[in-house]
């Protein structure tokens, strides 16, 4: 009998030599002429094992990891093809602490199967939220997902339900869909993986979106450095129009929805939702003023919903389950699961897909292992690059919008980024202020000179030259920033700034001994953002 062999070509496996390990295995089973059914699955988010090789057992999928081609032999050797110890082997996939202590909804198939195999999804419960959602009227579809209580995974949290209802009441000929895939920021790649391992579940969310709200046509705005991604989705909306699932008459409804999927240059200001509807129309991103809100008046001038794929992709397993079964999941306001991303300098890096409510204690050190180098955590950042940089003494702070908004941070996309004891926070805030120069669209005053300002005011405290002054002027610098940015671009890059400041200023030269923490977070620049 043959044996079933995955080894993933997500864009993460493939970059450490997925596609080599793969080659190997079929090269040395023809030589032992062994056989071998090859499947290349999407990752399962144990990115610090990849290549990570699973094979199917009779007891489950056992999986070895990091392999590399040169591995292949003696994995063999060692009867891999049968489940069969090695150094490598990490026993049961599904029984590995970091995989067995999550909570997978949006995930809960990514890494299964083939992403492109439409009957493996349908198998693995693919489609039964649109069928579902198909039988519903769109109020009801909407209620569903309000009384869900998703919020936007993109970064704002703003309730997905009360977005669709506004497009839902919009009157209009043409409606439109967008999936913000163009995830820019800093340590994140949940959009990507879902993308790569199940590509059909955000095809169905955006089905069931269209549904909801009335749409007929449907855009993926993606970038040029998610090539897998690209290729992958378009074959997969390909497959699905040839299934009926997109077309002019979806399964029989007569409902007609379809797809497209395009990309940009890579700039981060075209995840900015009206950037990017700018960019998707052919011309440069460059921030819309709001209102109208693209909810009115968004890709062409027609009402159209924006969400990211996160966001999408929770919607098949909310209508399939039930609103009820999936807030459940989570604390107050924050409801549902967040993949959490692992990134920077932890020695798990990978995804972790947990339900809000849980630290970054938990993360960094039951999931991410403590930081990769073994020197103690100082510092991470929360939220992508304009997210604050959080101290050790804000670890056991639940991540929940609601807790991170008191302490001035925010959970963005949920990346997560750590830093050991070496970081220089001075240079950490710099760098967020040089970051929004670069990637500023340049429509507004406040971010494209403030920002460049913000560069050089940094660089004058931490030279010492004349500080106490400095430290005003960066205050008010990034008042004007916080109250006067057209986005969050501008009005967010404050955040890393200050929080660098408030928890670490011995990094900039401010010498605080002998001054008390809450003194101390008095003495240095730190109001509310
Ligand atoms: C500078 C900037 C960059 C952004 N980048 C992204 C992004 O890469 N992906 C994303 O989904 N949202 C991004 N957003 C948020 C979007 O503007 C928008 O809020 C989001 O796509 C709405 O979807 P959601 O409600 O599902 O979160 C960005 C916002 C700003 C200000
Ligand atoms: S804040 Fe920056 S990125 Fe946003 S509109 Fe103003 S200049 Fe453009």
């Amino acid at each position: 009998m043959s044996a079933r062999v995955f080894v993933p070509a997500d864009s993460g496996a493939l970059s450490v030599g997925a596609e080599q390990v793969a080659r190997a295995i079929l090269a040395e089973a023809e030589q032992r002429r062994e056989p071998v059914t090859l499947v290349r699955n999407g990752s399962r988010g144990l990115y610090w094992l990849e290549p990570m090789v699973e094979v199917e057992t009779r007891a489950g999928r056992i999986a070895y990891g990091p392999v590399r081609a040169e591995d292949v032999p003696d994995l063999f050797a060692a009867g891999f093809l049968s489940g069969h110890s090695h150094r490598l082997g990490h026993g049961l996939t599904d029984h590995i602490p970091y995989l067995a202590g999550q909570e997978r909804l949006t995930f809960a198939r990514v890494g299964l199967s083939e992403p492109l195999n439409l009957a493996d999804y349908c198998e693995q419960g693919g489609f039964v939220g649109l069928r579902r959602a198909l039988e519903m009227p769109p109020d009801a579809l909407i209620r569903e997902v309000t009384d869900s209580g998703l919020r936007g995974r993109g970064g704002a949290g703003f309730p997905t339900g009360v977005k669709w209802s506004t497009v839902g009441k919009a009157v209009a000929a043409t409606k439109y869909v967008v999936c913000n895939a163009d995830e820019g920021d800093s340590g994140t790649f949940s959009d990507r993986m879902l993308m790569e391992g199940d590509p059909y579940c955000l095809i169905e969310g955006m089905i069931i979106a269209a549904r909801a709200v009335g749409a007929q046509e449907g855009y993926i705005y993606s970038r040029s450095e998610y090539p897998h991604a690209f290729a992958i989705l378009a074959s997969a909306i390909q497959r699905a129009r040839e299934a009926g699932y997109l077309g002019p008459d979806i399964l029989g409804t007569g409902q007609a929805f379809d797809l497209e999927v395009r990309l940009g240059a890579g700039a981060y200001i075209c995840g900015e939702e009206t950037s990017m509807l700018e960019s998707l129309e052919g011309r440069r991103g460059l921030v819309r003023f709001k209102p109208p809100l693209p909810a009115i008046s968004g890709l062409f001038g027609q009402p159209t919903v924006i969400n990211n794929v996160m966001s999408l992709a929770s919607v098949p397993v909310i209508l399939a389950k039930g609103s009820a079964f999936y807030r459940d999941y989570g604390v107050g306001r924050s409801q549902g699961t967040l993949p959490f991303q692992l990134a920077g300098n932890i020695r798990h890096g990978g995804l972790v897909e947990k339900a809000f409510g849980l630290t970054l204690n938990e993360l960094l050190y039951d999931y991410g292992g403590g930081s990769a180098s073994g020197r103690p955590i100082r510092a991470v950042q929360v939220g992508g690059p304009l997210g604050a940089y959080l101290p050790e003494s804000r670890f056991d702070v639940p991540l929940d919008y609601e807790a991170y908004s008191r302490i001035d941070a925010m959970i963005g996309h949920g990346g997560i980024v750590a830093f050991d004891d070496r970081v220089d926070m001075a240079k950490m805030a710099r760098y967020a202020m040089e970051f929004c120069a670069i990637e500023s669209c340049g429509k507004c005053t406040p971010c494209r000179i403030g920002s460049q300002r913000g560069v050089e005011i940094i660089d004058r405290i931490v030279a010492g030259r004349e500080r106490s002054k400095n430290l005003i002027l960066l205050d008010s610098l990034c008042d004007t920033m916080v109250n006067g940015s057209l986005c969050a671009l501008g009005g967010m890059a404050p955040y890393p700034v200050r929080s660098a400041l408030q928890h670490f200023p011995a990094d900039f030269g401010i010498d605080t001994s002998g001054i008390a923490e809450r003194e101390r977070t008095e003495t240095v620049p730190s109001r509310r953002i």
